[in-house]
């Protein structure tokens, strides 16, 4: 095929990547702002290579016809939790979500692969506007913990050096390591209620210091110098105490100053 053609089919499939990890990124800034745990920690996403395209079809004996439909991973989105818990929580995001339709999926977690592969995969359908009209494609998202996608990496790299022929020395490192993060994630989890409090804390006192700095900053401009001094030293205290009890108090009382004057925060 030319590679203008190949430009042509794949570009679609940048926009559907773009898009999707637009959308997801964006869903973890909204838990923040709205002082929630995000079960999203971070977000990525590739379109194929042509290359990789190519071998994929060699591979599974795919015809040219037939690539968009039985290659799914053309766009792929990778989705970090922080926690084992996060994965399921995640996929009922999406599986609600009336943008994106789920064609398949497949649990790694129950069903770890042999190579000691864990992952939650769901194959869904997404529609992107292009030039020539709207275009359903398929994509697949890959939601897994930091854990799993720090075994994943590796794994990959080495299969990458062994192409297929990895010492048998080296798969058993990796089954041991594996093993070794099932146990960490399995840890993290027992203390998961004592790290997200702590998280949304740290939050919730960023979300209110931005409140408070934004609304000083409208103060200068309509109250007079000597007050908003004032203000400035009596927020210097209360940080300074590290307090987020007095912390919210202060930023109630400064709300209420600032809305004699109309100079609310608005994030
Ligand atoms: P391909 O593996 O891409 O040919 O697709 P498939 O139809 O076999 O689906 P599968 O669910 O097995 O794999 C989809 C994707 O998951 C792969 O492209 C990899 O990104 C990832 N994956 C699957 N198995 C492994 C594994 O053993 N190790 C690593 N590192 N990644 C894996
Ligand atoms: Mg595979």
């Amino acid at each position: 095929m030319e590679i203008k053609l190949w430009r042509s089919i794949l570009c679609p499939y940048e926009l559907a990547v773009q898009e999707l990890i637009l959308k997801f990124t964006h869903m973890a800034e909204e838990y923040r702002a709205n002082d929630q745990y995000s079960p999203i920690e971070s977000v990525s996403g590739r379109v194929k290579s042509i290359t990789s395209i190519l071998e994929k079809m060699q591979r599974k004996d795919i015809p040219m016809e037939k690539m968009e439909e039985d290659v799914e991973d053309i766009a792929g989105v990778r989705i970090i939790c922080q926690f084992e818990e996060d994965i399921e929580a995640v996929a009922q995001i999406i599986k609600r979500r009336s943008d994106m339709s789920i064609k398949s999926e497949k649990d790694y977690l129950k069903h770890i692969k042999e190579s000691g592969y864990r992952s939650y995969h769901l194959i869904i359908y997404y529609t992107v506007e292009t030039i020539f009209g709207p275009k359903k494609l398929q994509a697949e998202i890959q939601i897994r913990t930091m854990a799993m996608n720090f075994w994943a990496t590796i794994e990959h790299s080495l299969q990458y050096k062994y192409k297929g022929d990895m010492p048998p020395h080296v798969t058993d490192r990796l089954i041991n390591a594996a093993d070794a993060i099932i146990s960490l994630d399995r840890e993290m989890s027992l203390v998961r209620s004592e790290i997200i409090d702590a998280q949304n804390s740290s939050q919730m006192q960023s979300n209110i210091v931005q409140d408070i700095l934004l609304c000083i900053e409208n103060l200068y401009k309509v109250a007079t110098q000597r007050e908003v001094m004032k203000i400035q030293d009596e927020f210097l205290r209360v940080f300074n105490t590290k307090d987020l009890m007095q912390l919210e108090r202060f930023h109630r009382q400064l709300d209420i100053i600032a809305e004699g004057y109309h100079a609310q925060a608005v994030r």
